[in-house]
């Protein structure tokens, strides 16, 4: 495979996941963030969770020495940045920055102007065009979504996005990056949402429309899904667990290019809460309370 270093820009609830996968995967990776608070609270969380796989390896009978080693390597494989010159040389790029088009178009053009000609850039935006971002970066060819799913560490999913642009090539190397992280690729146009979110996200906001009128309890509401339907967790904690802001941002950006699509509709609920800043687990409130990953 020709990448070998990866940069992941964004070391946020996904960021910090997917530097992690990729380091795991052994790729050199760069973990470059905007914000130095942030940096060090996501480097923090990827090596908590590396020694809570190690344990679990070790409870499943891998042998403690290699188990805590290839998590020590893993970790030594990262390299936390604020410098975004040490993205020039990477061979991929992965955008996991706040889910705002406008904000991704800057990064994107400026990326194509510092980085190597042979450096595929990736998104793992949850409801963009990738080839908005392609052609904002001035090499829509070497554009790709490289969507990941919360907990990158867990979920087994990458969708692999590409635009009308996007080389064979280059999407045949995003196919295969996703392999070599641990994940199984499906492929996808640039439609919103691609598949997993285009499903999801009107499903987490019919929930919270339910909640709004009364229909039944936040809490029922998540049992029925559970144990009705046998989902993990009920939608008002996925919505928690997501970002009540990035989901916001993902039905406004839906709303305002697709007005007449009636499955993409805002909850007043959400923008109330997002207003509030009760923005879900991140920031311990959000439908619910919570302490660090817990409800508490
Ligand atoms: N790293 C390492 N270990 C982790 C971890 C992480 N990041 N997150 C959780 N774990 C561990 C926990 O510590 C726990 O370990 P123990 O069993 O030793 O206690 C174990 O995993 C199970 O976790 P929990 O007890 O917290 O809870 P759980 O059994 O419900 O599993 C879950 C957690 C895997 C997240 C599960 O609830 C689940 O699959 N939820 C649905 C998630 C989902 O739908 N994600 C997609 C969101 S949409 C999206 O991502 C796209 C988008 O663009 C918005
Ligand atoms: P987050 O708010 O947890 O993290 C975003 C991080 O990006 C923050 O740490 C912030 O400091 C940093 N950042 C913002 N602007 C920056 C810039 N210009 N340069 C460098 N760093 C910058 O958000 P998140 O939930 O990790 O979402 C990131 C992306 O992943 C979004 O596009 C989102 O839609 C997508 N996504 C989110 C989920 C989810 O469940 N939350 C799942 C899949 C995809």
């Amino acid at each position: 495979m020709a990448i070998r270093k990866v940069g992941v820009i964004g070391c946020g609830l996904m960021g910090h996941g997917i530097v992690q996968v990729a380091a795991q995967g052994g790729f050199d990776v760069v973990a470059f963030e905007g914000d130095k608070g942030a940096l060090d609270k996501g480097l923090a969380r990827i090596e908590k969770s590396l020694s809570k796989l190690a344990e679990k390896a070790i409870e499943k009978g891998k042998p403690k020495e290699q188990a805590e080693g290839d998590a020590k390597a893993a970790f030594g494989r990262i390299r936390g940045s604020l410098d975004k010159k040490d993205l020039a040389d990477c061979d991929l790029v992965v955008e996991a920055i706040v889910e705002d088009l406008d904000v991704k178009k800057k990064l994107f053009a400026e990326l194509g102007a510092l980085c190597k000609k042979e450096t595929i850039f990736a998104s793992n935006t949850s409801s963009f065009p990738i080839g908005v971002m392609g052609d904002a970066s001035g090499r829509p060819e070497r554009m790709v979504g490289l969507h990941f799913f919360n907990p990158v560490q867990l979920m087994k999913l990458v969708e692999v996005v590409r635009s009308s642009k996007t080389s064979d090539d280059v999407f045949a190397q995003a196919r295969a990056f996703g392999e070599a992280v641990g994940k199984t690729p499906v492929s996808c146009k640039d439609t919103p949402g691609f598949v997993v979110n285009r499903l999801l996200v009107p499903y987490m906001s019919q929930a919270l429309l339910m909640l709004e009128r009364g229909d039944a309890s936040k809490e029922d509401i998540d049992a029925a899904m559970q144990l009705g339907c046998g989902y993990p967790m009920g939608p008002l904690t996925l919505t928690d667990y997501v970002g009540l802001d990035t989901t916001l941002s993902i039905l406004e950006g839906w709303v305002k290019t697709y007005p007449d699509e009636p499955a993409f509709k805002i909850p007043a609920i959400l923008r109330q809460k997002v207003k509030e800043g009760k923005l879900g687990r991140k920031t311990g409130e959000g439908f619910y309370r919570w302490e660090g990953d817990k409800k508490s």
